[in-house]
């Protein structure tokens, strides 16, 4: 697929699919069923689904230009032959989180300095985002992330330091799938 074709993306868990999944670990709140593969597609294909998961690629809400530009110059792309690891992790924030008015949502996510932690992993750690929450599914956000297998500890450490910020006190529930290319 082309990944920056379609707005709608679908990760379907199954049988099918690019991803190995190698574990499936709930952070907060309730897991997902195990399954054994991983598809990531623009289109929804049912056939043998455990669970399938919808975000759109949006518009950003809490980035300046000037963060823009550093992460732009820092960034590395979805696709990566040496990225054969990735990581899906569905996040839904609470009802409290989304009570709240744009400017307090940013204070909180900018005194977190959650954009300055995720830059010390650029460029090893390739992202994406995807918003769920107006698509009325499970999660709110659906985060995407590729790395090569010797940067997974790196990526673990980024973990431990955005789960411990004052923005992670709003996550509800928190799904950590990690997976490995097939191809
Ligand atoms: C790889 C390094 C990372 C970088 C550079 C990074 C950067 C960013 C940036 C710039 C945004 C704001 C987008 C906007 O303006 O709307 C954002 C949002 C977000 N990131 Fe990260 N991030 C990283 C890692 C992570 C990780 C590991 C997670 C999950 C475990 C995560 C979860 C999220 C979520 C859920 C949002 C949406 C927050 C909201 O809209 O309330 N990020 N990230």
């Amino acid at each position: 697929m082309d990944m920056a074709a379609k707005r709608i993306v679908h990760f379907t868990g199954g049988r099918d699919g690019e991803w190995d999944v190698t574990s499936i670990h709930a952070v907060a709140g309730a897991t997902l069923l195990h399954c054994d593969r991983l598809a990531v597609t623009d289109t929804l294909s049912e056939s043998d689904a455990i669970w399938s998961l919808a975000g759109a690629i949006s518009n950003l809400r809490y980035t300046t230009s000037a963060e823009r530009a550093g992460l732009q110059a820092k960034q590395s792309g979805l696709g990566r032959t040496e990225a054969r690891r990735a990581a899906l992790i569905p996040i839904s924030k609470s009802a409290a989180w989304w009570a709240m008015a744009q400017d307090e949502r940013l204070a909180i996510y900018a005194r977190s300095q959650h954009t300055a932690i995720g830059m010390d992993y650029l460029p090893a750690v390739a992202r994406r985002l995807h918003h769920s929450r107006d698509l009325e599914e499970p999660f709110d956000f659906l985060t995407w992330f590729e790395f090569a297998a010797e940067d997974e500890p790196q990526f673990d450490h980024m973990l431990v330091r955005l789960r411990a910020s004052e923005e992670w006190t709003y996550v509800e529930r928190e799904v950590d799938i990690r997976l490995t290319r097939t191809h």
